[in-house]
């Protein structure tokens, strides 16, 4: 008996922007069968060409308004700097097209409400590239939480930093550009808190801004009712130790470094130690694809592993904590 396959149609993709990390998701992207990148813009034509030679994208465009005008795309990549991602999104969304939209989702909660109430009002997918949520280590930890494995969830601890350098990764020390430990690496910790802890009651923070203007490390103790609390660390002038632990009343999830891809966990409870291995394909920014591309198919306009009202949380609370170190962004002022 032979079985009949049904070939789902390709989801066609439209990339904005082409910097380094659209890069790595386009070449992820060979991961997913059902995807294909059909078209990509640039603010300048010769990096739009390149990018389009480079991965076989049939269109490619001067301008992000050309590519919101093209309508053979199913869904669009926000890849810009995070200052950009408000104006980007909206015009995409504008424009009809659904969303995944880089990390940090916005550089404030007001912009994430605007980018949010937009989708929402024309019934248009959006998502943050928490890409980390979908790599199948997070998808473990998030079945252990469930099943108890760890008891009550009590603590998480979790920092991201390391000594940038100044040339190959300038962006994270200019403010116009979104820089700063906080909300370019803490995103991940807060976002890791979030999915284990929820929303926190209390939030204080510590940091330096160094003298180009934003901060070069912070610490963030987040706290929840009875007693459960969050500690997040981020730097970009110091190298902390990358890795998460996630603390229960009947155990503990250690996610080795960098926590944030990490390709396995360790459980420890009262019968032991165990290490799991879950090793991603890739870079990992493909098993996000996957789930848009579920939700596009079932007609859903949110994802209920990212879900759009806890981007905005995650970054409402990092808004708290750079009122308290002092650090506002030029688009801000
Ligand atoms: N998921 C991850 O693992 C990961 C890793 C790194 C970064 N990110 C996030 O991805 C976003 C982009 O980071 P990136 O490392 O790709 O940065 P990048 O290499 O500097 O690229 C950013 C892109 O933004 C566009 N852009 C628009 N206006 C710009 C301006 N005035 N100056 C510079 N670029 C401008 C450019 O695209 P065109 O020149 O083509 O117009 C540029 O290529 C950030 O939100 C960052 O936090 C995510």
């Amino acid at each position: 008996m032979s079985i009949e396959r049904t070939q789902e149609p390709s989801v066609r993709w439209g990339v904005v922007g082409t910097g380094h990390i659209a890069r790595k998701f386009v070449s992820d992207l060979e991961h997913v069968p059902d995807a294909e990148v059909v078209a990509v813009a640039s603010r300048f034509e010769v990096s739009a060409r390149g990018f389009a030679h480079d991965f076989g994208v049939e269109r490619c465009y001067e301008g992000y308004e050309a590519l919101a005008d093209d309508d053979g795309i199913d869904a669009v990549y926000v890849s810009t700097l995070a200052p950009l991602h408000h104006r980007d999104t909206l015009a995409q969304l504008r424009a009809g097209h659904p969303v995944l939209c880089e990390k940090p989702f916005a550089i404030n909660a007001t912009e994430a409400d605007e980018m949010i109430a937009e989708a929402r009002a024309r019934d248009l997918f959006l998502m943050e590239a928490m890409w980390s949520r979908f790599l199948p280590t997070w998808v473990l930890l998030r079945s252990l939480l469930a099943e108890g494995a760890i008891g009550e969830v009590r603590a998480v601890d979790a920092e991201f930093g390391f000594v940038a350098d100044r040339d190959l990764s300038a962006r994270l020390f200019e403010p116009e550009k979104g820089g700063g430990a906080l909300i370019d690496l803490g995103v991940y910790p807060c976002s890791l808190a979030s999915m284990c802890l929820g929303q926190p009651a209390t939030i204080s923070a510590t940091g330096t801004l160094g003298p180009d203007g934003v901060d070069e490390q912070s610490a963030v103790t987040l706290g929840y009712p009875e007693g459960r609390f969050a500690t997040l660390k981020a730097a970009i002038t110091t190298e902390l130790s990358n890795s998460a632990r996630i603390t229960g009343s009947e155990g503990s999830v250690k996610l080795p470094a960098f926590f944030h891809q990490a390709d396995a966990l360790t459980l420890r409870t009262s019968d032991g130690r165990a290490q799991m291995d879950r090793p991603r394909l890739g870079n990992g920014l493909h098993y996000q694809v996957e789930e848009v591309h579920r939700c596009l198919r079932e007609g859903r306009t949110e994802s209920t592993v990212m879900p759009l009202d806890e981007s905005r949380e995650v970054i409402a609370t990092l808004d708290a904590a750079r009122a308290e170190i002092g650090l506002v962004y030029p688009t801000e002022r």
